[in-house]
């Protein structure tokens, strides 16, 4: 029997490069090798406002973009989190198993809670239900970009409490980080993770950008005041528009090395936005073919939740024998 990987998306703002090279292009690679479970993790996604209409737009898109990158859902099952509704059962009954200081030391919790006013209970509870989406599915292998791999630590420690309180229930899930591309930058600011939430224009790059913006905000993308490539001293800019350029070519350090080795800044850019370009292209093709069959999307996803529901239900019958909640016979 195969073993089984669980990863997810939060269907918030808009998917870009990071999300695609830090874990979907890993998650199509590896997806033959294991039995694969991919989520939209929608529940996560409301831990801060989204407004209902474009919420319920964008897992639909989110899904599409999983399936246009590759994903195959012949072989993998691609599934909306609150279509699975286990995932929340199994959230409370580990919400008692972690203490609050493991939560609050969590950097994106601290993160996040800065930029809101009130700070939802859901924010701090966001990595438990992680746990859950993880533990409920026995998955040994996570794959992931960098920023997930805290939250993945807590998940083993929150497993591993509940194996040594209850006994031994949940498979331990292993962080699986992509070689390069595991924590791509913004462009405008390369000191900062490319995210879905900021706001600056020049700052990712949607995997659905029109390639004329893409190559734009490459030419734009901040560098530093040298002029041309020094391997030797590579700056933080510079770094990103080469790890972006590899992680996409799939080459080694060697190759990419002598690619761009003494090249100015300028051609840097213009081969760089090529490569991007090159690489986005297709999957945009195929985001255009799939959104044109009507219903195709959806019925993926009712296959998806099918598929996966006996297993979550197994998990949670599972979890309650052992704490002593009450199970019907
Ligand atoms: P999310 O939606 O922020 O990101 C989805 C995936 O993309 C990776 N990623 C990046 N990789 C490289 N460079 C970047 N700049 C970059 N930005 C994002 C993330 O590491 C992630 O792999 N909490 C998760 C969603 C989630 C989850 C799960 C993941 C919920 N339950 C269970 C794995 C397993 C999140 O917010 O990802």
């Amino acid at each position: 029997m195969k073993a089984r990987i669980f990863s997810g998306v939060q269907p918030s703002g808009n998917l870009h490069i990071g999300n695609y090279l830090g874990a979907l292009k890993n998650w199509v690679e590896i997806q033959g090798d294991y039995e694969s479970i991919f989520g939209i993790v929608d529940l996560h996604a409301v831990t801060v406002y989204q407004s209902p209409a474009e919420l319920r737009a964008k897992i639909l898109e989110t899904a599409a973009l999983f399936l246009a990158v590759g994903i195959d859902p012949r072989q993998s099952s691609i599934v909306v989190q609150s279509s699975v509704p286990e995932h929340s059962e199994l959230a409370w009954m580990l919400t008692c198993v972690t203490p609050v200081g493991w939560l609050e030391r969590m950097t994106q919790y601290k993160a996040k809670s800065q930029e809101q006013e009130t700070i939802g209970d859901g924010l701090l509870q966001y990595p438990v239900l992680m746990a859950a989406d993880i533990l409920i599915y026995q998955a040994a292998i996570v794959p992931v970009g960098d920023d997930q791999a805290q939250h993945l630590e807590l998940t083993r420690d929150i497993a591993q409490r509940f194996n040594s309180l209850y006994g031994e229930t949940f498979v331990m899930p292993a962080t699986h980080l992509p070689t390069v591309g595991s924590r791509v930058m913004g462009l405008d600011d390369p000191e900062k993770k490319m995210s879905k939430s900021a706001t600056g224009s020049g700052h990712a790059i949607g995997l659905l950008d029109p390639p004329e913006q893409i190559r734009k905000k490459i030419m734009r993308a901040t560098t530093d005041s040298q002029p041309q490539v020094d391997f030797d001293c590579l700056g933080a800019g510079v770094r990103n528009l080469i790890d972006i350029s590899q992680a996409f070519m799939s080459w080694t350090s060697a190759e990419s090395r002598t690619e761009f080795q003494g090249m100015r800044y300028g051609d840097l850019k213009k081969k760089v936005a090529e490569i991007v370009v090159s690489k986005v292209e297709p999957i945009q093709q195929r985001y255009r073919e799939i959104t044109s069959e009507p219903g195709y999307v959806d019925a993926v996803l009712a296959q998806g939740a099918e598929r996966v529901s006996p297993i979550a239900k197994s998990t949670v019958r599972l979890v309650k024998e052992r704490m002593g909640l009450y199970t019907a016979v």
